[in-house]
């Protein structure tokens, strides 16, 4: 069934802008390169763009709905040039089997209070099943809503068939009840999930809304309750004074317009190091899990629709073994299984966290290097390969990911 995203409040932002002359006036740095939206966007969408933009890089104030309880007061504040956090960004998902222990401040742990209230930040309860998690870059998510469920559904090898050791498979899960069926993953039965490091989220929607509202405390028109555990509820008005729902539909809608245009970054120098490293990185079999390339279908912004992109993922979850597992499932993934990381825009990593590298999804590796030798499970034979080769092929392997 083809799916129709909201396209109405495109209509309603549309006149913000006027005449669409302040685009891009600049010529754009290395570090604007993520901020860009698709190439050839029309006047409207660029004008929703522009709106999505100054909503992301929004820092709330208690007045405005912050908290009572929350981790950070912008989602740039986590998603720094709309790319990857860092380790002091990051938070902890926690549960216990399939208990969500919602009365004791899960599944997400907020490590922040606004002033003024008689709460205490959250703790995590002892004997759980924690789960650390580096926010993810938001570039070029909209061309991952656009991959037709299909395509990702045809990739999946759960008994692994063909023998290669390498058997991903889909995180089906249920979308939250305010996702309708016009959106990508959204209505009622069960979706692919593609969103966040275990595809546990099927829609942008749902990760938008949930973002303001968990990592924020930003109530909004999807999610108009504030999060805070229940013992807590007589004394929760005392210091978020804001009225709920604190933003609009049309705001969230807004964001989830901008994180959909963003334009993944384009590719670095590709040197004959860096060919040499593309030949390995096929002949080791990363590709199998981290596929160079991958179609999106139809779509109603031609600029989504069709495209070829340069993903390095297949989008399933892969077993990666005893040393990377978190012991808490999600969804339909369990405590071993972590969707494969999408590699573009590696090559910008340091540049955007201050020089500083911080890989795999909780960031315990700070090279590629780490990050591809802590690979286990259905990924062993491609780690071992790595780890085999002379120096000057590992760095060529280095050189290609660190090209992307
Ligand atoms: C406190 C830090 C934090 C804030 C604030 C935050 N995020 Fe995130 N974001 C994360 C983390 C961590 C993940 C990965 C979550 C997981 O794997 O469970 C994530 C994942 C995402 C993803 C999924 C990307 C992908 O490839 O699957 C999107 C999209 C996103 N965030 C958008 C936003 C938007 C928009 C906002 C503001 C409304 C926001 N985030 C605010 C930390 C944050
Ligand atoms: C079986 C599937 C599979 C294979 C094979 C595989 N990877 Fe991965 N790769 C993953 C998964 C899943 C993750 C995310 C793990 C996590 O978040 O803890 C990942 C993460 C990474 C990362 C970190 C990306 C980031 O943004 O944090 C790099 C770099 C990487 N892989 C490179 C490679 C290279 C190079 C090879 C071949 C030597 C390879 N991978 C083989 C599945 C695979």
């Amino acid at each position: 069934m083809r799916r129709h995203i909201h396209l109405l409040l495109v209509t309603a932002a549309a006149g913000l802008l006027g005449a669409c002359d302040t685009l891009m006036t600049e010529t754009p740095t290395a570090g604007d390169e993520f901020a860009a939206p698709l190439d050839g966007l029309d006047q409207s969408l660029n004008a929703v763009f522009l709106q999505g933009d100054e909503n992301f890089e929004k820092s709330f104030s208690v007045a405005e709905g912050l908290g009572p309880i929350f981790n950070n007061v912008s989602c740039e504040g986590c998603h720094p040039g709309d790319g990857r956090g860092s380790v002091e960004t990051g938070f902890f998902r926690f549960s216990a089997g399939g208990d969500l222990l919602v009365d004791a401040g899960g599944p997400q742990h907020q490590d922040k209070v606004i002033p003024g209230i008689r709460l205490v930040p959250e703790g995590v309860p002892a004997g759980v099943d924690k789960s650390f998690r580096l926010p993810l870059p938001v570039f070029g998510v909209g061309l991952i809503e656009a991959i037709p469920e299909q395509t990702i559904i045809d990739l999946e090898d759960p008994d692994d068939a063909d023998g290669d050791g390498i058997s991903g498979r889909v995180n089906w899960v249920t979308a939250a009840d305010f996702v309708s069926e016009r959106h990508v993953g959204g209505g009622s039965g069960v979706h692919v999930g593609r969103f966040s490091r275990k595809a546990q989220v099927s829609s942008l929607l749902e990760q938008v809304s949930e973002a303001y509202q968990q990592d924020m405390g930003v109530t909004n028109d999807f999610i108009p309750e504030e999060n805070f555990q229940s013992q807590h509820t007589a004394t929760v008005s005392i210091g978020d004074v804001a009225p709920d729902p604190e933003i609009s539909a049309n705001t969230v809608l807004e964001t989830v317009m901008y994180v959909r245009l963003l334009q993944p970054p384009a590719r670095g120098r590709i040197t004959a190091q860096v060919e040499a490293g593309e030949a390995l990185f096929n002949s080791l079999q990363c590709s199998a899990c981290h596929i160079p390339s991958i179609r999106t279908g139809d779509h109603e912004i031609p600029e989504l629709a069709n495209q070829t992109v340069a993903l390095f993922s297949d989008l399933l979850l892969h077993d990666m073994g005893e040393g990377l597992a978190d012991n808490r499932p999600d969804g339909d993934a369990d405590g071993y299984e972590w969707r494969t990381a999408p590699l573009w825009g590696t090559r910008l990593v340091a540049e955007f966290l201050g020089g500083q590298e911080f890989y795999l999804h909780d960031g315990r590796a700070t090279t590629v290097e780490d990050a591809i030798l802590l690979h286990g499970g259905e990924a062993q034979a491609a780690r071992d390969g790595f780890a085999a080769l002379a120096t000057a092929d590992r760095e060529a392997v280095i050189a290609f990911v660190k090209s992307l």
